[in-house]
């Protein structure tokens, strides 16, 4: 045993004081701190209904407000005395109530239990998390519409299986990366309905035998409603693996964002210009920018995903009901929400910045026989099967690469030799302007239909 810490024991319950060790090791003040706020808040709530129903008087309540209020302050000032001695946030906030208020301050924990109480703080701290990832979010999908609206035109290749498939627009491909965002800003809304359920009343595992109001302090948290079981509702930290595996994703995105700017940005590709603000030199290579920035982002995906393996194994073998392996839930949730936080902000501040090189994106286009599959088009539309279509453009393909031209650059008669169907109107076809005009439908290419898209995604953003 290391040295016995005679100055506090931690209940009367106890003959022994904690073992000095101990009590560093089980301390979780230095972290959850971070929910002070939120604990100050479900405090005050709590409060205001332990008085309603009678418990506590008007004076010791307005004791209560004034106390919590002259804490938040400190703590706001960064003068909070924090101790490990009082384990966590929520001990640390009421012994300093006690110390301040005295009597009404020992009866706050009344019909409530730390359980309840923390598993309220993480869903009051993540709602409001949600809502500062939401707003980085939108903040980098108008960026991405105001890029997409300057480049709705603006030609480049389209690739699968990074070869050169057919040609789109680069406006085009941002509102890909647009969709993406979308979804994930779905899934955090629909994450956010099943943690906004309030688990106070709960108290320990088992409810309390006090009259208490938990639709109240329900409505007065702007919770949608109490839970429904109080055992589940101080185990479970299903809600926080939710919004794990949804930041999981958001990174996910991120990283693919991250990984074409970077190909995009070498010399290799040559489409894109990233500025000097988001990139670093070499310390021993004079010309070197490097793409730190995305880089970054995409290797900081791996350890969002981290953290949701690791709340997920945290959960998988809890019995029934609080354990204090939960209090291991908050340092993985905290990083992925700095992670997530500062990546979409550090992409939302870049995309503006990031100059599309419109030449090199159509030269590359032109270089992969990008219209191949228009001219399979054009031939069906002349009535030949699509397959047999197929077999012609490949030995017209084949010629291009022989002779190192694109389609357009073969002439009337060569292709000819492939098709007598084929007519001088095909060179409208093989241009890569007549081949992304020509999907119009709708999730299409064609520079009107993306514009059209992103007008309606506009109204999307704004009404969030
Ligand atoms: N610090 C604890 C946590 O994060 C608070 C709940 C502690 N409850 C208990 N019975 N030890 O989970």
């Amino acid at each position: 045993m290391n040295n016995v810490n005679t100055e506090k024991l931690s209940s009367a319950r106890f003959a022994q004081a904690t073992d000095a060790f101990v009590e560093i090791f089980t301390a979780s003040v230095s972290f959850d701190q971070r929910m002070a706020m939120q604990d100050i808040e479900g405090s005050l709530a709590h409060a205001q209904m332990l008085c309603h129903i009678g418990i506590l008087t008007a004076t010791e309540f307005a004791d209560i407000q004034t106390g919590l209020a002259q804490i938040k302050d400190e703590i706001e000032r960064g003068e909070f005395a924090w101790s490990i001695k009082q384990e966590d946030v929520h001990m640390n906030i009421e012994a300093r109530l006690t110390d301040r208020i005295g009597i009404a301050g020992k009866k706050l924990h009344t019909g409530r239990s730390r359980n309840d109480q923390v598993a309220t703080d993480i869903r009051l701290y993540l709602r409001h998390e949600i809502g500062v990832i939401k707003n980085e979010m939108s903040r980098l999908q108008l960026a991405l519409l105001d890029l997409a609206e300057t480049h709705a035109d603006t030609i480049m290749p389209g690739f699968t299986h990074l070869q050169v498939a057919q040609p789109v627009t680069f406006g085009h491909h941002l509102m890909a990366w647009f969709e993406m965002l979308s979804r994930d800003q779905e899934r955090l809304d629909d994450c956010c309905k099943r943690i906004n359920v309030m688990p106070l009343g709960a108290a320990a595992l088992a409810g309390t035998s006090y009259p208490i109001d938990r639709f109240m302090t329900a409505q007065l948290l702007g919770f949608s409603r109490p839970s429904n079981n109080s055992l589940d509702s101080v185990s479970d930290r299903d809600f926080a693996i939710e919004f794990t595996a949804a930041a999981s994703l958001i990174m996910m995105h991120l990283s693919r964002f991250s990984e074409e700017l970077i190909l995009w940005a070498s010399a290799q590709f040559n489409f894109i210009d990233i500025p000097d603000a988001f990139c670093t030199g070499s310390s021993i290579m004079p010309q070197k920018k490097n793409p730190d920035v995305p880089e970054l982002v995409r290797g900081k995906s791996g350890r969002v995903t981290g953290h949701l393996m690791s709340l997920l194994m945290l959960m998988k073998g809890q019995p029934l009901a609080y354990n204090k392996d939960n209090q291991e839930d908050k340092e993985p949730l905290f990083d992925t929400v700095d992670t997530v936080v500062n990546c979409l902000r550090a992409f939302a501040d870049m995309m503006p910045h990031v100059e599309a090189k419109k030449e090199n994106m159509y030269n590359s286009a032109k270089r992969g026989f990008a219209t191949a599959t228009d001219l399979a088009d054009y031939l069906v539309r002349k009535g030949m099967a699509f397959r047999d279509a197929h077999e012609v453009v490949g030995l017209a393909v084949r010629l291009g690469v022989e002779t190192q031209r694109d389609l357009s650059e073969l002439s009337l008669t060569e292709l000819q030799s492939f098709s007598s169907e084929i007519t001088a109107d095909v060179f409208e076809i093989l241009k890569l302007e007549g081949s992304v005009a020509a999907r119009k439908h709708i999730g299409g290419t064609a520079p009107d239909t993306v514009r059209a898209a992103i007008t309606a995604a506009r109204h999307q953003v704004v009404s969030l």
